[in-house]
């Protein structure tokens, strides 16, 4: 049978991380993985869906050498930030207290992003609305250009693109996502935001971080341990939609790096290319195959079977498109689950353990994150 313990011993220090709202962040699960991570002793670890980069920080702060890849260039940006830059904060101060020192102006952002407090607490204008208050919009569009303009390599604008979206992401007024605005200007959004050094760090190890389908990547790569955390889906039969798409989530972030322009639509003015046809992957699939198996879960198995890794470490949530009986299917292909945590995030404390494969599909529609670990 496969051993499965709890952790009555949780006594991992999380060292600090930083990060954007970000659907799924692992931010609360960062001890349980990091015990798990330690248990095993890798020296290399891919976290391949890095996201916020949360996981990837806490592991390059823990000593792993660490390669980050997720689809999305944001976190590219982040990756660069906290785990390929050599230089010491005050370097970076300078350059942040230009940036803030610059007057507002109207450009594309605020064309398209901002909104005026006049009208009373509603939050639109010209009839949408919108994410960002006018004021924090003209900043940001003097700043996005002035950074362009600055002869900066490629980290030195991951450090200051990082802090732009960090202070973007504390005067939102947003449920903590872009895909549709609040009626009302949240209290935050009144505040004007200001520019800080982001909380990096030097490390001893190189790590590496990529940009792409994770599919793109497998062949490549040889770690230790693989630390997955794809999207999880949607088991909501009726209301697929409720999935996470994080193209379409955070697409405001993709402009704020790229500051590309982008052709824009519907009332959340998304662009273009965050469009369900054109940016959906395929672990947020609700769908099912012609074999009637459902693709999310088939792609699991497929990012499973094809890493190159003596463990794997899979985070997935009670809420997503797999349920957990059909994960440690999935995993006992492959292997054997050696660990299994189960973490209750409204109690927020570890939630019992299981003993046996006999998994309770009714526990399953409470709120709980999983975490088995595989040895190949
Ligand atoms: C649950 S989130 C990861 C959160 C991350 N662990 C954190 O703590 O911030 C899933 C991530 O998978 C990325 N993603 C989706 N499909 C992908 C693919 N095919 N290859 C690589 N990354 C993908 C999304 O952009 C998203 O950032």
């Amino acid at each position: 049978m496969t051993n499965l313990s709890l952790f009555p011993d949780l006594v991992v220090d999380c060292p600090p991380t930083e990060g954007i709202k970000y659907a799924g962040s692992k931010l609360r699960l960062l001890p349980y993985i990091l015990q798990l991570t330690h248990k095993v002793k890798p020296t290399t670890v891919l976290d391949g869906f890095a996201g916020t980069t949360r996981v990837s920080q806490a592991l390059a702060k823990s000593g792993y050498r660490v390669i980050a890849n997720d689809v999305a260039v944001w976190s590219r940006v982040f990756g660069l930030c906290y785990l390929k830059n050599k230089r010491e904060r005050n370097y970076y101060q300078e350059l942040i207290d230009h940036l803030n020192a610059l007057p507002g102006n109207d450009g594309w952002f605020t064309e398209h992003y901002g909104g005026s407090p006049n009208d009373g607490a509603s939050s639109k204008t010209n009839g949408l609305k919108k994410p960002f208050q006018i004021h924090n919009t003209r900043k940001l569009d003097a700043i996005r250009e002035e950074i362009d303009r600055m002869n900066l390599d490629e980290i030195e604008k991951a450090v200051l693109l990082t802090s732009l979206i960090l202070a973007l992401d504390q005067v939102d007024s947003t449920l903590g996502h872009y895909a549709s605005y609040l009626n009302d200007w949240s209290p935050r959004s009144y505040n004007t935001f200001k520019l800080t050094v982001p909380m990096i760090f030097t490390s001893e190890q190189e790590h590496q971080v990529w940009q792409g389908n994770i599919f793109d990547l497998l062949d490549h790569v040889h770690v230790d341990l693989a630390y997955f955390d794809p999207p999880y889906g949607s088991n909501n039969e009726k209301m697929p939609p409720s999935r996470v798409r994080y193209a379409a989530y955070y697409h405001l972030w993709t402009t704020v790096c790229l500051n590309d322009r982008p052709k824009l639509f519907g009332k959340a003015m998304r662009r273009a290319d965050s469009s369900d046809m054109l940016a959906a992957s395929v672990f947020e699939e609700f769908r099912q195959n012609d074999a009637g198996k459902f693709i999310a879960t088939e792609a699991i198995r497929t990012l499973i079977a094809r890493t190159n890794a003596r463990y794997i470490l899979l985070s997935y949530s009670s809420g997503g498109r797999a349920t957990a009986q059909e994960l440690d299917n999935i995993l006992s292909e492959a292997g054997r689950v050696i660990e299994f945590v189960q973490v209750d995030y409204k109690r927020n404390v570890m939630a019992n353990m299981r003993w046996t494969h006999e998994w309770v599909r009714e526990n399953e529609r409470e709120n709980f994150e999983y975490l088995f670990l595989l040895e190949k």
